[in-house]
């Protein structure tokens, strides 16, 4: 008897914890292919979301957890029209990062076409963050180079005088840092300095190995008494060919949250089995796929004031929608009083 309700309980505590992932949270306006999000509150307690589709659409709510809402079409676009830079003809607008710095929000957005180098981060500056408020200043001017794709950017930086970094990067050689002039509108001239890469091919391919992307940097001033700075990133493949593998991205390589550690900005970044995350192809798992929620990424973080918590917000494929292409918006609430990032809500 003694022995079955041991059973009984592991069990319970082995199905407890197989459900402890929570789902993602999100009301209103949370799908319609939203991709890539930043989400910020503004001063006066509205918060703002951006996302790729639709020339970087904005979205409004009163908290984060909603309701969304979004003026339809080029009504709800940061940039109608798209950008003054001019890669390809066929380009697109992506993965807009936004920063607020000196009574300005500043949009980082990556110009591109998909698989391609020939890519380019701009910046554009708001002072409401709504459609209709932007102006679009062009490139920052980062130099092409064969190890990095200039797209997916991420401002970083800890203090209103401390140097303003920039995360960047995708397929070829992962994740770099540079730095950024003060006014955030200019690289800096400082060489990129390689921070993640992962060379691992996914299971079944000799195509190329397994992508890192979508970079966001946080830092917490003491966790026990340390000064940490997470490197969170996407791992995997985004996306898929619609009607390839039933219009998924190949299950076990799809987009999945992860994240390196170190107790310097610029790195070395290490994973929590102490792997570096550029020359071992470090990374621990933050949140991948679970039940319905398929290929969590593009993620970012936020510290919500009204509530003292950090979310951790990503997009991902609800498997329950049956189509690939309906890309939705959720977060989660994350704590790091264990000096690493855990999803807790
Ligand atoms: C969101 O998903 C629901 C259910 O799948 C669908 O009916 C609705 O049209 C979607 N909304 C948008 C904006 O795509
Ligand atoms: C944005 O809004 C502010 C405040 O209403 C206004 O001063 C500014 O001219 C607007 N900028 C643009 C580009 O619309
Ligand atoms: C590196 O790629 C392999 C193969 O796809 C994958 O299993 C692993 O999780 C990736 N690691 C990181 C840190 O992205």
């Amino acid at each position: 008897m003694h022995q079955l309700s041991t059973t009984a309980l592991t069990i319970l505590a082995l199905a407890t914890a197989a459900s402890a992932i929570p789902n993602p949270i999100c009301s209103g306006l949370c799908n319609g292919t939203i991709r890539d999000p930043a989400v910020l509150r503004r001063k006066d307690g509205t918060w703002l979301r951006f996302t790729t589709e639709g020339n970087l659409r904005i979205a409004t709510a009163p908290s984060i957890s909603g309701p969304w809402t979004s003026n339809k079409g080029e009504a709800g676009a940061m940039l109608p029209g798209g950008s003054i830079i001019h890669v390809d003809d066929d380009q697109r607008l992506w993965a807009p990062n936004v920063f607020y710095k000196n009574d300005l929000f500043h949009a980082h957005y990556s110009v591109s076409t998909i698989g391609s180098q020939n890519s380019a981060i701009g910046v554009a500056t708001s002072v409401t963050g709504e459609p209709g408020n932007w102006t679009d200043h062009g490139s920052i001017g980062i130099p092409a180079d064969p190890r990095w794709n200039r797209i997916d950017a991420n401002v970083f930086q800890e203090c209103a005088a401390c140097t303003p970094y920039l995360n960047f990067g995708s397929h070829w050689d992962h994740l770099f840092q540079t730095t950024l002039t003060q006014n955030l509108l200019k690289w800096s001239g400082d060489a990129p300095v390689h921070v993640a890469r992962n060379t691992t091919f996914p299971a079944g391919s000799t195509n190329h190995p397994s992508i890192m992307e979508g970079a966001f940097q946080w830092w917490i001033p003491n966790v026990n008494g340390q000064k940490y700075y997470y490197l969170f990133f996407s791992s995997g493949a985004c996306c898929s060919k619609p009607g390839v593998n039933g219009g998924l991205a190949p299950q076990g390589d799809e987009y999945k949250i992860m994240v390196c550690r170190s107790d310097k900005v610029s790195g070395p970044f290490f994973d929590k089995t102490g792997k570096n995350c550029l020359s071992q192809n470090g990374g621990s798992l933050v949140l991948g796929s679970h039940g319905d929620t398929f290929a969590p990424g593009g993620q970012g973080l936020v510290h919500d004031p009204d509530v003292d918590r950090v979310a951790l917000y990503f997009h991902y494929v609800n498997k329950a929608d049956g189509t690939y292409s309906d890309f939705r918006f959720g977060f989660n609430w994350i704590d790091f009083s264990s000096g690493w990032p855990e999803v807790v809500e």
